[in-house]
């Protein structure tokens, strides 16, 4: 099977998705020769327009968005591999015309080239695009015998527990797990994936991880950008759905989850899946945990912004919440009475994703009195990655003077600029057949079941407004400062000059 053709479908080919970071993802996997020589790419959408005028627009998109130089030999390389295919998603005998389409790219029968079909749609879409492609002969279940067949989930995979699981019934009556790749493209950030090696290999962390010596943990995911023009879709999300269900869930887990047996992707993600199992809120503690907010107009970087209910498709009365904190726990032995707070918000004052594990004071408490501050472990998972460790010294004098100093790991000065895009990798990944910084069901289930008491205890709440351009509603602030701590405000690292120059 190594010389047969590849097939790389792309559904959504037009959206923002597709031209920001799918296109520019190809075209580092071109720069870098990891696409087969018989590798097509068939982007569908519903637009009119010929292939040419879609390689027209695919090389400006790339042009801008690509995150390395764009080089006209790789870029022609690339174009001559795109095809583009007008399809109404819903029409049933188009599918039957795009099987002949995908067998005329690749000069052979559908079922003798390797598959992949990328669904970047909204999610009601998704049940009746696979029916179709079933119904075609285009999608079928793994044999070993025959060149893979894979099928890519963007998110949010589900609006609801409820309809997560009728999409998930549809599709498994078509694919096996083996084949589905669900995407969170916050796994594939580079110290995200840093997390596991940061606990597991090395001693002065791993013993340490745990209700004995960590106080508390904060997770922050904060945005300056706004809806953009994706209000529409927003509007039916709000920030939980959109961040927390996945993003969030997924650097909770991978923070509180246990040793798992070995790195393969089952025994990590069954660790995963334990953590979320552990969660459970109640009505009560919601009440007492949980602040939705959203933005009003402000200043960021000194650039008027517009308020949330001022956006395009927005509804001028919109009670979506664009900011939510919320305190939870992992119920199990290794985390008991350990807080986590998460926080995540559109049209912040910095963009920043962080991780701060907050450490307990020092026992025997010899320099009490003197106050000093928490030791705390901050993982910067965007921007500026790094991770920064917080500890107390002595201020040189007569006196014993404390204070607090830090320790950064500055990820580019080591390993040098240009991690890998998310979705650089994750394209990798879906050829190569690893699932590892995919989404199992379980997961998505177990998120969806948490999230879904969370959207319910919303419905009786109204968001409360902030001001573009600060941290959030004063509430969020009450929610930590009732337990005697304070959010830590992301900090620009020692190294970040040095980074921006
Ligand atoms: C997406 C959300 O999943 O993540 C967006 O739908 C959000 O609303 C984005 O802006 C943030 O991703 P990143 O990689 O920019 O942190």
């Amino acid at each position: 099977m190594k010389d047969c053709s590849s097939i790389f479908s792309i559904f959504g080919a037009t959206g923002d998705l597709t031209k920001r970071k799918l296109l520019p993802a190809f075209y580092f996997l071109e720069q870098e020769i990891q696409l087969k020589e018989k590798f097509n790419l068939v982007c569908i959408a519903r637009k009119e327009k010929s292939s040419e005028q879609y390689k027209k627009e695919a090389a400006e998109s790339i042009r801008k968005f690509s995150r390395i130089k764009v080089k006209d030999d790789v870029l022609e390389r690339l174009l001559s591999r795109i095809n583009y295919f007008r399809l109404e998603f819903s029409d049933k005998s188009g599918y039957e015309r795009l099987r002949q389409y995908i067998e005329n790219v690749s000069k052979e029968k559908s079922s003798h080239c390797e598959r992949i079909f990328y669904l970047a749609v909204p999610h009601n879409l998704l049940g009746g695009i696979v029916d179709n492609l079933k119904w075609a002969g285009l999608a079928e279940r793994q044999n070993e015998n025959k060149p893979y067949c894979r099928i890519m989930f963007e998110k949010p995979f589900g609006h609801d527990l409820k309809s997560a699981k009728e999409l998930n019934i549809s599709i498994t009556r078509v694919f096996d797990e083996k084949q589905i790749y669900r995407i969170d493209h916050y796994m594939a950030k580079e110290l995200v994936q840093n997390l596991l090696v940061l606990r597991f290999a090395n001693s002065i962390f791993e013993p340490l991880w745990n209700r004995h010596y960590i106080g508390h943990i904060q997770i922050t995911v904060a945005e300056t950008l706004g809806v953009e023009s994706r209000g529409d879709y927003y509007e039916k999300a709000g920030a939980i759905r959109d961040v927390m269900q996945n993003h969030m869930m997924q650097l909770l887990t991978l923070v509180a989850m246990d040793a798992p047996k070995t790195m393969g992707a089952d025994d990590v993600k069954n660790e995963k899946v334990k953590v979320l199992r552990s969660i459970s809120l109640n009505k009560n503690e919601l009440g007492k945990n949980l602040v939705i907010g959203q933005y009003g107009k402000g200043k960021i970087n000194g650039k008027s912004i517009a308020a949330y209910t001022d956006e395009p498709d927005v509804s001028k009365n919109s009670s979506t919440e664009t900011y939510a904190a919320l305190k939870v726990h992992v119920k199990n032995k290794m985390w008991k009475d350990v807080p986590f707070y998460l926080r995540t918000g559109k049209r912040l004052k910095d963009k920043s994703t962080e991780i701060a594990i907050v450490y307990k004071e020092a026992p025997f408490g010899l320099f009490h009195k003197l106050r000093p501050e928490k030791n705390m472990l901050v993982i910067r998972v965007q921007p500026y990655e790094g991770i920064t460790i917080q500890f107390n010294a002595k201020v040189p004098g007569n006196k014993v003077i404390i204070d607090n100093v830090t320790m950064d790991f500055c990820h580019e000065c080591k390993f040098g600029p240009n991690s890998p895009e998310a979705y650089e990798r994750l394209l990798y990944d879906v050829m190569a057949g690893d699932q590892t910084l995919f989404t199992r069901w379980d997961e998505v289930e177990n998120a969806w079941k948490i999230i879904d008491v969370i959207t319910k205890q919303i419905k009786n709440m109204k968001p409360i407004k902030y001001e573009a351009g600060n941290w959030g509603p004063k509430e969020a602030e009450e929610l930590i400062e009732k337990d005697n701590r304070k959010w830590i405000e992301p900090k620009r690292p020692s190294y970040a000059d040095l980074l921006d120059k």
